[in-house]
């Protein structure tokens, strides 16, 4: 694991930002798997803005989202649909083709849905770099607390505390969906590199948890401790309840001299 402390939110866009643009003009037909959610909004603005101003391509890029509220329509303004399309895919050259998000208006036969999904992740070659955000309960996607870690893309059932976070997207009296779909722990575990930002204080324990807990369904971001190439990026309020910050903070000048290219 590495985890990257920064002071606020702009250096925290910026080097995740960084991070994906290298890794798509690395591997230009990149399988990206996206996260939705406020803390990733700077990220996709900083690309949108690279894609303007430096030529960032992304006509190849294959993106696949983690999740979908059920009931949603995609023209809905808080679908994860409507989402993407605003803070992230109309400002790219992303071929519309190549977009992958669960379908919220799914009324049946989820399994076969979600199996489905699940199919078309291993025929796009699975994700090369996963961006995950985090619930103030751990949750990552919609995996809420006592998801299998092996868990696969299912309909979920979201907890109270989710619901509440979210309230706040919905106009007041607006029914608000209770269920999602979401790929599982097990297809985020599968990603070849996973990449999770954390802002703001609501998240310092559940980022405590996730990166110097144990491994439990309880935190289910903890489940990350099990792979090879996971990277924290964590705003200083997000970072508050990390007991080993100090040696987080000195690992890259510790290893500077040896210029690994790996650290976790
Ligand atoms: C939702 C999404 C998660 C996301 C979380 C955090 O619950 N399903 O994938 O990580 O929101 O959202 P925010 O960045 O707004 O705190």
């Amino acid at each position: 694991m590495l985890v990257m402390l920064k002071t606020n939110r702009d250096e925290l866009n910026r080097e995740a930002a960084r991070i994906i643009a290298s890794a798509v003009r690395r591997d230009p037909s990149l399988t990206l798997g996206l996260a939705t959610g406020s803390t990733t909004i700077g990220v996709y603005a900083e690309l949108a803005r690279m894609h303007r101003e430096e030529d960032l391509d992304f006509s190849k890029v294959v993106t696949f989202n983690l999740d979908e509220y059920v009931g949603l329509p995609a023209n809905h303004p808080q679908s994860f649909r409507f989402f993407m399309q605003q803070n992230l895919f109309r400002h790219i050259n992303v071929n519309p083709t190549n977009i992958h998000i669960p379908d919220g208006m799914r009324r049946d036969n989820y399994d076969e849905y979600c199996a489905a999904y699940e199919d078309s992740i291993r025929q796009a070659g699975g994700i090369d770099l996963q961006i995950l955000g985090i619930g103030r309960n751990g949750h990552i996607g919609f995996n809420e607390p006592a998801s299998s870690l092996g868990s696969r893309t299912r309909l979920k059932a979201l907890t109270r505390e989710t619901l509440e976070d979210n309230r706040k997207f919905f106009a007041s009296g607006e029914e608000m969906p209770k269920c999602a779909i979401t790929v599982g722990i097990g297809t985020i575990l599968e990603a070849r590199r996973i990449v999770l930002l954390a802002a703001g204080s609501s998240k310092s324990k559940a980022v405590a948890l996730a990166i110097e807990g144990p491994i439990t369904a309880s935190v289910t971001a903890s489940a990350l401790q099990l792979h090879a190439d996971v990277t924290f990026i964590v705003n200083e309020e997000a970072a508050a309840e990390l007991a080993q910050k100090d040696y987080y903070r000195r690992i890259l000048e510790l290893t500077a001299e040896f210029t690994p290219s790996r650290l976790w």
